[in-house]
């Protein structure tokens, strides 16, 4: 009985785990928030020069291999640190360099770019 308590137990909470992690990973229907067809031009202005080639180690455009690790972290912090910059193995500069950017044309651009891997 105390195994059959504990088997279930483990399930709960496995798929309690799961279903956490469900909730971060960007899915299409989180892209419904933000405006594609605006992120595209902004992409080829601002984000197309790194992110085409993946130099300096940034996560190539198209590349899903790039992208599902990061997907994970769900689309508030992807587009908080494209507005923020970051730095871990290479170096994401803040709102891709170009401060007049506004955080809504950074959202849709990060929406077009995870679009494409989707
Ligand atoms: C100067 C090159 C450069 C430009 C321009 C650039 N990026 Fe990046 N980006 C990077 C690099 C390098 C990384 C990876 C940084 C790291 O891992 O330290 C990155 C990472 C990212 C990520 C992944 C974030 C994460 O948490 O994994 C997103 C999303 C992103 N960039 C969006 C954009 C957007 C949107 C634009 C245009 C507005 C843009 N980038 C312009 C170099 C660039």
């Amino acid at each position: 009985m105390g195994r059959i308590i504990s088997v279930l137990t483990f399930c709960a909470v496995l798929a309690f785990s799961c279903s956490l992690e469900a909730h971060a990973e960007v899915t299409a229907a989180d892209l419904a928030k933000y405006d594609l067809a605006s992120g595209e031009p902004v992409y080829n202005a601002s984000c197309k020069g790194c992110h085409a080639t993946g130099i300096m180690k940034a996560p190539k455009t198209g590349v899903k291999a790039d992208w599902t690790a990061r997907l994970g972290q769900g689309m508030a912090t992807l587009v908080k640190k494209s507005i923020d910059g970051y730095k871990e193995e290479g170096l994401m500069p803040a709102r891709g360099g170009d401060p007049d950017l506004t955080d809504k044309q950074v959202g849709d651009a990060v929406a077009w770019m995870v679009k494409q891997i989707l």
